[in-house]
């Protein structure tokens, strides 16, 4: 058989870097370029030829299935399998084989559903098949891999180690960290264990090596991001939006900014850098939105001015106020003549007076 038809999206966790974002939502509904970040993922698999695709999570995950259903608006057939403990991200592949219909030398990807890539599926299946592999594995390069799984390879590509997040510098050996997206042959998966929480990363991949499985990496450099901080979040709808990031569900087309259609913009007020403005969000005389995301029923006062940051839905930034990378909570009050920089969060539903918080000096 050539090609992948079906995928594992891995959704699910503790969630740890989920709490600090200030929105109710969970992220991956959370709305980047003006739909629920996971359908990028979504309809970029389904456009590299994967028909049937099974979401493991373990929290929330109620939200998903009403929200995407059986999938068949996006041409996919979609299943739900909700861990009642995390199963780790070993485990969680575990416990959904029993849905996957792939024979046994199949291949199967596997993503994780926090990170925006251009990610060349297909080829990545390619790589997988013409090198005969156990599993292969997405690589990218960043500048500093810590936070990362590190995958040194060979020469020919064939991956040497796996070191999940490093805490010594000898261990920074390589800076190819794994990319979170895998093409395993599904009669791997089916040699995880079951039963118990299993880390693909930290158990399955060194076990692998240490038997003498093949596993390949792709180093592809195309555009990657991992959505782990609001911050991140934010670069990355803008750049859906700006086109940098592709994806088939963008709605519209990319440009400078996308307005969903129930939003209102006064006609001088002025969106660049890739800013979203959801539904029946609200944006003021003169306001200046530069590489933002102001999510659904928001209202932006006359005169703010508001750069690389996330406004929660139903929030309201006053009159004048600044945000520079920002994060509002749904529901949260700003009161005119603020300013908020560098990482400041309002939670949910918080009030912030009019004038009384600044970060420039007294003039
Ligand atoms: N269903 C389920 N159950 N999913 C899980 C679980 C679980 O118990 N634990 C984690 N996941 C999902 C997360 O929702 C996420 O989509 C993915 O697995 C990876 O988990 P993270 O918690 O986001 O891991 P990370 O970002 O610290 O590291 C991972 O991603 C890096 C790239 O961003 C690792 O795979 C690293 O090796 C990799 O470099
Ligand atoms: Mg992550």
């Amino acid at each position: 058989m050539h090609g992948a038809t079906e995928a594992i999206l891995l959704v699910g966790g503790k969630g740890t870097r989920l709490r600090p974002v200030t929105v109710h939502t969970p992220k991956p509904m959370v709305p980047a370029a003006g739909v629920p970040f996971l359908t990028h993922q979504l309809a970029r698999a389904r456009a590299a030829g994967i028909e049937h695709i099974v979401l493991a999570t373990s929290y929330l995950a109620e939200v998903f299935e009403p929200h995407f259903g059986d999938g068949s608006s996006l041409g996919l057939h979609l299943e739900y399998v909700t861990e009642d403990e995390p199963l780790g991200t070993g485990g969680a592949i575990r416990n959904v084989a029993p849905l996957l219909r792939s024979d046994p030398s199949d291949p199967v990807l596997i993503f994780n559903g926090d990170i925006l890539t251009g990610l060349d599926i297909p080829a990545l299946v390619a790589t997988h098949e013409s090198s005969s592999a156990d599993v292969s594995l997405h690589l990218t390069q960043v500048e500093d891999p810590r936070a990362y799984g590190l995958v040194p390879t060979d020469s020919t590509g064939r991956v040497t180690a796996f070191l999940e997040k490093p805490q010594t510098p000898e261990e920074i050996v390589t800076d190819q960290i794994n990319a979170g997206a895998y093409v395993f042959r599904r009669s791997v998966i089916d040699t995880i264990p079951t039963g118990r929480p299993v880390s693909v990363e930290r158990e399955t991949f060194p076990d692998l090596l240490a038997s003498g499985a093949h596993l390949q990496g792709m180093v592809d450099s195309t555009y990657w991001l991992d959505l782990g901080t609001p911050q991140a979040f934010v670069r990355g709808s803008a750049d859906l939006v700006l086109g940098r990031a592709p994806s088939p569900a963008v709605p519209g087309r990319c440009g400078d900014r996308l307005v969903l259609p129930t939003a209102r913009v006064a006609p001088d007020a002025k969106l660049t850098g890739g800013t979203v403005v959801g539904e029946g969000a609200t944006v003021g005389a003169g306001a200046r939105i530069e590489g933002s995301t102001i999510l659904s029923g928001a209202v932006i006062e006359p005169g703010a001015t508001i750069t690389d940051s996330l406004v929660g839905a139903d929030s309201v930034i006053g009159a004048r106020t600044i945000l520079a990378g920002a994060v509002i909570g749904d529901g949260a009050r700003v009161g005119a003549d603020n300013e908020l920089r560098a990482g400041a969060r309002v939670w949910c539903n918080a009030v912030l007076p009019d004038a009384c918080v600044r970060f420039s000096s007294d003039q």
